[in-house]
């Protein structure tokens, strides 16, 4: 992977930059108040209200810093159980996640869990949460199956195309439930026309306080 560096956002939260793609891992604008309102809210809470009380199965594309990991298993609980999968194709250092300091600002005890779960086995962070943490390059593995939720946060599609196109999108509304839903923070048009495409119905949320103007959940049909 390419050198990273840790910046602050404009919520105090930190975020990791990656110089040679001039891309961040989440808004400047504020990291954690993009992992709340876009992810854990928008789409986690909102799919709980709707499904009910068994496991939730949520899909994230870029486990990153662990950050929207980290929120979703704070609001876990046994109304509504999580079992996260995460990809990441390129883990980030545990020296440069501790320099995040993201122990200030979600439980400590719950990210140690994460960071320190083994990749490639369903571990149970809480009684509430298990998470799977997949080393892999999503453009080459195949997804796990009977998805509620997807939290889409690749990098942007102007520095990452090819995880924005319409295959992937294909393969990723294949791998859902029905009336599951994804969140994405791109709310670029041609995003939404090519989610509209796969067969979602979309829509535009407003995004989180002091960022994007707005976000885009998509849902599959019944
Ligand atoms: C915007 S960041 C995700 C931030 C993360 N959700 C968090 O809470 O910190 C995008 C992530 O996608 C990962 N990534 C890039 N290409 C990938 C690929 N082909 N397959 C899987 N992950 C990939 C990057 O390494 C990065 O961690």
């Amino acid at each position: 992977m390419q050198k990273l560096e840790v910046q602050r956002t404009d919520d105090g939260s930190a975020t990791l930059f990656v110089p040679e793609l001039d891309e961040h891992y989440h808004s400047v604008k504020g990291a954690y108040t993009e992992a709340l309102h876009i992810y854990r809210d928008c789409a986690y809470l909102h799919a709980a209200e709707s499904i009910g009380e068994r496991p939730l199965r949520l899909l994230e594309i870029g486990f990153g810093t662990g950050l929207n990991a980290a929120v979703t298993a704070m609001a876990a609980t046994t109304e509504r159980p999580v079992h996260y999968i995460t990809l990441e194709k390129y883990p980030v250092e545990p020296e440069l996640i501790a320099s995040l300091d993201y122990e200030h600002i979600v439980d400590a005890t719950l990210l140690t869990a994460i960071h320190a779960a083994p990749w490639e086995e369903p571990t149970a962070i809480t009684p509430h949460f298990t998470l799977e943490k997949r080393c892999c390059d999503l453009l080459a593995s195949p997804l796990p199956d009977a998805i509620d939720i997807v939290y889409f946060d690749a990098f942007a599609p102007e520095k990452q195309p090819e995880m924005w196109s319409a295959e992937i999108f294909a393969r990723i509304y294949q791998a859902m439930r029905p009336a599951g839903v994804l969140t994405t923070y791109c709310a670029k048009g041609a995003i939404r026309r090519l989610l509209q495409a796969t067969g979602f119905s979309v829509e535009r949320l407003a995004g989180p306080i002091g960022g994007k103007r707005e976000i885009l959940r998509a849902t599959k049909g019944e």
